[in-house]
Formats: structure tokens, C-alpha cells, sequence
């Protein structure tokens, strides 16, 4: 989302950026699915995605439910199809074998609904109800959109065949970034109560006090998570959980998914192009499991969801929450790798402009980071406008992710921003920083 600003915000200038942020984000769902043919849109690549054009039809549906009936209390586009993009009775792995909407006819019920929500935006009132005040359920669909294409980049990721998607890469390292960083012992707030486009599960806005504790200055780099490998990290139980190490086994896991040796080195796969692993790039495509391995055999732990967010948005000047670490203004190409401008993670000293105040790196961007918390409401949370959206995952299978990937748009990434995945899931962009209490000296200092 670009600046919304606080209640109060014209309803013209509300109503011309809502239409500019529907519109970039449907620019970005037709670059994904216009790069492939229509037997390709149709075909299930992994039973962990859907296809395609189910994210593509299930997105307008999505539109349509909030927006057309709900919002503007207009009569359904297609009521007959509510139940087959409904993501709760249609188990991903069944979704090819569903007489879903074919891509031209998918397309056509997209534009559909979008002309009728540009009609309905035209002459709504943005105080009359929770739902649109501050123009909330347009920025719920631009974010669900926003994630739906996050998805088909990480379909895209599993597809087989030719290359599809190109980008240039991301930018060179800046400056040296290594070592911890020491954020000291104290209260900050986490959450939000008055970003405008927050979702249910980063609200409210409320105090927590944590003990010092250090964390990592950059995400864990593919040279550091293989010198885990080469030092037998897979092989050795001690590193992993009781769970960790079954599934370990279970699924064979030896290296990070769409990693293959390479001579005596590796290389992986991105988007159908193999190329050797380039050691000062952050790693991507791993499960909880594994990032709890790694953080053991280096002495350290992951941070707790308060911990990241501390290091994320605490400002050590004023004492106040930020937006982002840089500060409260919108990410730009200097700030995070975001948006899937690049299709990569960048090196770590990349975005030296994106840093906190103390000193943490590549917080936003580039990719989602594991912490060690389950997914759970915020005290005083209230499901709003659904309670599928977050409250039916709350509880102890899932884990958290944190400030977004190289593919998440920056509508759908703040220092509040919430994500969650099954500790095994690794076809994400998900990767980890490591963190540990401090030392006493070192939390007197
Ligand atoms: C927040 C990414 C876990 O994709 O399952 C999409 C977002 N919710 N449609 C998901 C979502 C409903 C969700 N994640
Ligand atoms: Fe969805």
C-alpha cells in the first residue's frame, strides 16, 4: 500500500489510490499467468499448489464476495461458482479434478467484477460502515490478491519446462554486514491499532517487555547454511527436534528444496534456470525444521515473532514503533527487495538503506524469516471481517513468518505484517536469522 493516511484522509485521494493499487496488483496477476499457455494454467505442478487458474478465478471470487455483494450490496456475478474458489471445501490437491473455469473464461469474470467495483467505488462513502472505513476491504482484496500472486510465483518456482518468468538480479552488496546486533532489555509496542489497511491478526497495538537479547545483522547466507551441510548438520539428531529429525528422515531432506550437487559444490534451480549457489545470498526454500537444525548446531536459537519485531520496528530514539525498520515511509527499490522486481533473494549488504536503527539488515524483503512462535491472536484480537482468515489457524501446527520475500508485494508487507506456514513447508520463500538471550555482561552494558 502506498501512504494511507490516517482517518481523516480525503475520500478523492482514498478513492484515486485504491484504484491505482487495484490496478497495479492486477498488472502483476496477468504477468503471471499470461506467461504460460492455457494447458500450463490448467496443470497442477506440485499437490501443494493449486493451478493457476484457480488462484486466478478464486482471486476475482474473492472480489466479488467482499466487494460486489458485501460492500456494494449488488447482485452475484457468478453465485454457481462460490463453492469450487471456496479454499476451505476444495482441498488443494483435489483442485485440478474440479470443473474450474477455463483461463478465457477465468479472465472474463475478472474484468467483470472489476468493472463493477471501479462502479461501486465511484460513489462510495468510506465512513459507513467498519468494513470500508479508511477503504479497509479494498485494501483486504489488494492484499489477498498480492498473496495469491505470491503463490503462483512460488507455482511458478515448482513448474518444469522452459522458463516462464525473467528479471533482472537483484542489486550488489553495499556495504560488510556480519555478526549479531544487541537490542536491549526493555518494552516495545508490538502490533498495530491504526494502520488503516492492518489485518485482523496484527492488531491491537499493545506493550510487550522483553529481556536483551541478540540477533543476527543479516538473514543466514547460502555459504553459512552450507557449511552446516559439509559439517554433517543432516546427519546428526542432535541438532534437530524429536519432530524435526523424523520428518528429517521421513522426507529425506539433505539440502534446502531445488538444491543438487554440483561437482563438489551446488547449485540450484530458480524458475527453471540452474546456476551454482552464490555463498553471500540469503537462503531460501527451507522448512521451520531445518532453520531450527541450523540454529542449534550454531550455538544459537530462532527469535520469537516479539524478538524479530522488536529488531524490526523499535526505534531506540524516541522509544516508538515504526512501520518499517527505515523508519514510517513506503518501501522504495533502495529500502527491500520486494515486489518481485528480482527473482532472487539479494546478497546481504544490499539494502544498507533499509536498515534499522541498530543495525539489522534485510529485515523486509528478500525472504520470510521462521520464528520460533506458533500463530496465535494478540491479546484483545478480534476476527475481522472473517474468522478464516487467521483465528481458524491459531493454535500449535503453525509457525510464523516474518517481513516478507522477494516475491511479496509491498501492499502486503509491513514490520506488523503476519504470515504463517506448517513447520514442514518449504516450497515458500522462506528462509531465517538467528537469535540468543544475551549475555549477562553484555545486558548490563
Ligand atoms: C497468509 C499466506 C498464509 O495464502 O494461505 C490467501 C493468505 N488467505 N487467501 C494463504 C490467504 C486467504 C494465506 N497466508
Ligand atoms: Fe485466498
Amino acid at each position: 500500500m502506498t501512504t494511507i493516511e490516517r482517518p481523516g484522509t480525503g475520500s478523492e485521494r482514498l478513492r484515486s489510490l485504491i484504484a491505482a493499487e487495484l490496478e497495479r496488483t492486477r498488472a502483476r496477476t496477468a504477468q503471471l499467468t499470461d506467461a504460460v499457455d492455457d494447458d500450463d494454467l490448467m496443470r497442477q505442478h506440485s499437490t501443494l499448489m493449486s493451478p493457476l487458474v484457480w488462484d486466478l478465478a478464486h482471486v476475482g471470487n474473492q472480489e466479488e464476495l467482499w466487494l460486489v455483494r458485501d460492500v456494494g450490496g449488488r447482485e452475484p456475478v457468478r453465485r454457481d461458482i462460490d463453492d469450487l474458489y471456496d479454499a476451505f471445501k476444495q482441498p488443494r490437491r483435489d483442485r485440478p479434478a474440479l470443473p474450474l473455469l477455463r483461463p478465457a473464461e477465468a479472465r472474463a469474470y475478472l474484468s467483470t467484477v472489476r468493472a463493477k467495483v471501479y462502479d461501486l467505488l465511484d460513489g462510495i462513502r468510506f465512513t459507513d460502515r467498519p468494513l470500508v472505513e479508511d477503504g479497509f476491504a479494498f485494501g483486504m482484496i489488494v492484499q489477498h490478491e498480492q498473496q495469491h500472486d505470491e503463490t503462483m510465483l512460488a507455482t511458478h518456482q515448482l513448474r518444469a519446462g522452459a522458463p516462464a518468468l525473467a528479471a533482472p538480479a537483484p542489486p550488489e552488496p553495499r556495504v560488510r554486514v556480519g555478526g549479531e546486533v544487541l537490542v536491549p532489555a526493555g518494552p516495545f509496542t508490538m502490533g498495530t491499532s491504526t494502520d488503516p489497511w492492518a489485518l485482523d491478526n496484527e492488531r491491537p497495538a499493545h506493550t510487550v517487555d522483553l529481556p536483551a537479547y541478540a540477533i543476527d545483522a543479516a538473514p543466514v547466507t547460502n555459504g553459512r547454511y552450507r557449511a552446516f551441510i559439509a559439517d554433517g548438520g543432516y546427519d546428526e539428531p542432535r541438532w534437530w527436534s524429536a519432530a524435526g529429525w523424523r520428518h528429517r528422515v521421513e522426507a529425506g531432506l539433505s539440502a534446502p528444496m531445488h538444491w543438487r550437487r554440483d561437482g563438489d559444490g551446488w547449485a540450484y534451480r530458480r524458475f527453471g534456470r540452474w546456476s551454482p549457489v552464490r555463498d553471500d545470498e540469503p537462503v531460501v526454500h527451507v522448512c521451520w525444521y531445518e532453520a531450527e537444525a541450523y540454529a542449534a548446531w550454531a550455538g544459537k536459537r530462532l527469535p520469537t515473532e516479539a524478538e524479530w519485531e522488536k529488531a524490526a520496528r523499535w526505534d531506540p530514539g524516541s522509544g516508538r514503533s515504526r512501520r518499517y525498520p527505515w523508519g514510517d515511509t513506503d518501501p522504495t527499490t533502495e529500502h527491500a527487495n520486494l515486489g518481485q522486481r528480482h527473482l532472487w533473494p539479494a546478497p546481504v549488504g544490499a539494502y544498507p538503506a533499509g536498515a534499522s536503527p541498530l543495525g539489522v539488515h534485510q529485515l523486509i524483503g528478500d525472504v520470510w524469516e521462521w520464528t520460533s512462535s506458533t500463530f496465535r491472536g494478540h491479546p484483545g484480537f478480534v476476527a475481522f471481517p472473517y474468522r478464516e482468515y487467521s483465528e481458524v489457524f491459531f493454535g500449535a501446527d503453525h509457525r510464523v513468518l516474518r517481513g516478507g520475500s522477494f516475491g511479496t508485494d509491498r501492499a502486503a508487507c509491513r514490520g506488523t505484517f503476519r504470515n504463517w506456514d506448517y513447520p514442514i513447508r518449504r516450497q515458500i520463500f522462506s528462509g531465517f536469522r538467528c537469535a540468543r538471550d544475551a549475555d549477562p555482561e553484555e545486558a548490563a552494558a
